[in-house]
């Protein structure tokens, strides 16, 4: 399929009253998803389950907002963190996201999160943030990979 930059522009509004909940494997590989974040992401629930939560993962996103998730939440940690994600269509959708462990008898067996939407200014404000990141750590600007 072809893409052109502008496809990249096209943002989703997440809506206010809902929750984009999600559930992986302690390997980051997707159990669950909600019928928002089908419907936020472009993804039927059969497209994502099974697969890696990198699926929705946006090329504007530092490496280093990833690697700060999982020693948190491999410490014990709640994460909460600002997400810029990758629609099917390769629009986005930015979301504040709050990541931690399901834990049974003590026992941790999965991840969860749970996403809201966040303010414009605060999107503007991640933008400049993540795109430092990325230039100061030598990441490519964009990394577009067409199937
Ligand atoms: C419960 C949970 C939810 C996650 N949600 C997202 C997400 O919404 N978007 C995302 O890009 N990565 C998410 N991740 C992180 C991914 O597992 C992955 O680390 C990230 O997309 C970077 O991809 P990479 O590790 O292949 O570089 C989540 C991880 C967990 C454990």
């Amino acid at each position: 399929m072809e893409f052109n930059e502008s496809e990249f522009l096209v943002e989703t509004e997440v809506p206010q009253d809902e929750l984009i909940i999600s559930r992986t494997d302690l390997n980051g590989n997707i159990t669950y998803a909600n019928e928002t974040f089908c419907e936020i992401s472009g993804y039927t629930e059969a497209e994502l389950v099974g697969k890696a939560h990198s699926i929705v993962r946006h090329p504007d996103m530092p490496k280093a907002a990833f690697s700060d998730l999982w020693s948190t939440i491999k410490n014990k940690k709640q994460w909460i963190g600002v997400v810029k994600n990758l629609r099917k269509d390769k629009g986005f959708y930015w979301v504040e996201a709050i990541v931690s462990g399901v834990y049974k008898n003590g026992e941790l067996v999965e991840y969860k999160s749970l996403r809201t939407p966040i303010s414009y200014e605060k999107k503007l404000e991640y933008q400049r943030l993540y795109d430092k990141m990325r230039a100061e750590n030598g990441e490519k600007i964009r990394k577009i990979i067409y199937e």
